[in-house]
């Protein structure tokens, strides 16, 4: 049989004018450009060939073999293997980029095997040319699907004569059998893989994936985006700020973790997720752990809200029966005492009716906030000249700020003339609030600073201090009525203040870092159009 196609080889050799005696030699080469496509192409099959045929001169201890793949052209994309055998190969033109041409190299295995697509071997005298009858070559042809359709060519393999052995051909079979069976599994892996990755990639849970040193492997999409610390494989899940400390100590103990409330907070944005930490293990020994972060931030924000108008509504039954029992009563105090002080007492007497005095004002002023929490009075809208408005708050706070020793910077980007509409006891308050948190939070000698600037019809009154700044997970609750870090404080102060201004529709926002400072922004319409309704 194998004789058979030699005859019809040799044959069309005579036919085309080929001399025994000539040097073959190949003369078609491809553009680099095509060669690097094809590579492109067939590079799985290059891997593995390589990684097998390695494998095999390894075993043939010593021969001179070397290896060609052709793809379906004949076009050498790759050989590798013996030195000596490969500039042989080189002499003939039999190189990456050269298309094998049976007009021009006459009698090759290779081109045997890509025609009747069966193995095939040329030994010594098989060949057409002289030259050749030194050397031997061997066969096989493959077919392999990829993205684009199958893949086919041949595998050869080349030796001298000396080094010819039967076994080899079985060995090159052997060969190209195993590579179609690593290639398959390697596709049905690939497919799981990408399988998994789809999955993962479209869950709505953010995945994070930890080997048993913490070590990332693995994260989706999701993740990335809930977590605000840089994310990469490689890295430790250990040094991820709000993770970290979870994902340690599952990996630590092995034990799973469900439902944990964690908070990110990036760039002002603040997300709530509730995270299960799950360890992994393989044969009752830990291998890593998973984190599963499922979003609840608009849940967690609506309970806060809820949470609000619950203290709200309660707030406002207090209050209402608060007002009536303690204003009335006060009032006439808060009289009698200032009658008292009017007439002429003893030195100590004077100063304890001021401090009863003082303490009367402080309870009037507590009782004027539960007052608007529960039913905030509607804002009397008036023109206010805002540098004097300013002047006066500030004026008025002034003996507060040398109380603690703290300095007031006036930088005010607002001329003489501007006009703010507004109810100008309400700012006036919201101002006092956000002032006097500022003193508190401030040290002795420190400052600061209230600036106003008018932009797009808007005024915008900041002020700053470098004091102890807001923990980011306080920050969320600061709006809260009843919410303070102070031993004495209520909480109210700020809750009051957001309200004022939204009835204002206005706007406060807040910038602070923990230990440098805080911001607060205070932005108001200068036409002084209201809310409709208060609330
Ligand atoms: N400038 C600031 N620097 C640091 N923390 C602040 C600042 N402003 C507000 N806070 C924090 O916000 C909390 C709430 O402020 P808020 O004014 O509502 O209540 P309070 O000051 O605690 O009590 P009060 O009702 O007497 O004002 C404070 O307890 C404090 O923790
Ligand atoms: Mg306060």
């Amino acid at each position: 049989m194998e004789n058979n196609y030699l005859a019809e080889v040799r044959r069309r050799c005579i036919a085309y004018g080929m001399q025994p005696t000539d040097v073959p030699s190949l003369r078609t080469t491809v553009s680099e450009e095509h060669l690097q496509r094809q590579k492109r192409l067939y590079a799985d099959i290059l891997e593995v060939t390589k990684g097998f045929g390695e494998n095999t001169i390894q075993l043939l201890n010593g021969q001179m073999v070397s290896f060609v793949v052709t793809d379906d052209k004949g076009l050498v994309i790759d050989s590798f293997g013996d030195r000596i055998i490969r500039e042989q190969l080189s002499q003939l033109n039999i190189k990456e980029g050269s298309l094998l041409i049976e007009r021009e190299v006459g009698i090759c295995a290779t081109l045997i095997t890509l025609e009747y697509k069966i193995p095939f071997q040329t030994v010594g005298t098989d060949h057409y040319h002289l030259v050749l009858h030194e050397s031997a070559c061997h066969s096989v042809p493959f077919s392999v699907p990829g993205n684009h359709g199958v893949r086919e060519g041949t595998i050869s393999l080349m030796t001298s004569i000396v080094d010819f052995s039967n076994y080899q051909l079985a060995m090159l079979v052997n060969m190209a059998e195993s590579m179609g069976r690593e290639l398959k599994l390697r596709k049905t892996n690939q497919r799981q893989l990408d399988l998994h990755h789809l999955m993962v990639d479209n869950l709505d849970t953010g995945i994070l994936l930890a080997d048993r040193s913490g070590i990332v492997v693995d994260f989706n999409h999701v993740a990335l985006n809930i977590i605000p610390d840089y994310i990469s494989v490689g890295q430790s899940s250990y040094q991820i700020t709000e993770l970290g400390p979870l994902f340690l100590q599952t990996i630590a103990n092995g034990q799973r973790q469900r439902g944990i409330e964690v908070h990110f907070h990036a760039g002002g944005t603040h997300t709530v997720c509730l995270a299960d930490i799950i360890p992994i293990f393989e044969n009752g020994i830990i291998q890593g752990a998973y984190a599963q972060l499922r979003d609840i931030t608009e849940r967690y924000l609506l309970e806060q809200q809820i949470i609000v108008s619950e203290k709200l509504s309660a707030i406002g039954k207090l209050a209402a029966g608060l007002a009536h029992e303690i204003r009335n009563p006060l009032t006439s105090i808060m009289g009698f005492v200032q009658i008292i002080r009017e007439r002429p007492l003893d030195p100590d007497t004077a100063r304890y009716l001021g401090f009863v005095h003082e303490e009367l004002v402080r309870v009037k002023n507590l009782v004027s906030d539960f007052v608007t929490m529960s039913k905030p009075s509607f804002p009397i809208v008036k023109p206010i000249e805002i540098n004097l408005f300013l002047d006066s708050v500030l004026d008025f706070m002034e003996g507060q700020a040398a109380l603690h020793d703290i300095r007031f910077i006036r930088d005010y980007h607002t001329g003489d003339q501007d006009i703010l509409y507004a109810d100008a006891s309400q700012i006036k308050q919201v101002l006092i609030n956000i002032l006097q948190n500022a003193v508190e939070a401030s040290q002795p000698k420190e400052a600061v600073t209230l600036k106003s600037t008018i932009q797009n019809k808007h005024l915008t009154i900041t002020i700053s201090d470098n004091g102890s700044g807001i923990s980011p997970e306080n920050l969320t609750k600061i709006q809260n009525p009843f919410f303070t870090t102070k031993e004495n404080g209520t909480g109210l102060g700020l809750s009051v203040s957001y309200r004022i201004i939204n009835n204002h529709n206005g706007e406060i926002t807040v910038d602070s870092r923990l230990g440098a400072g805080t911001e607060f922004n205070i932005r108001l319409p200068l036409s002084g159009i209201l809310k409709e309704c208060p609330v």
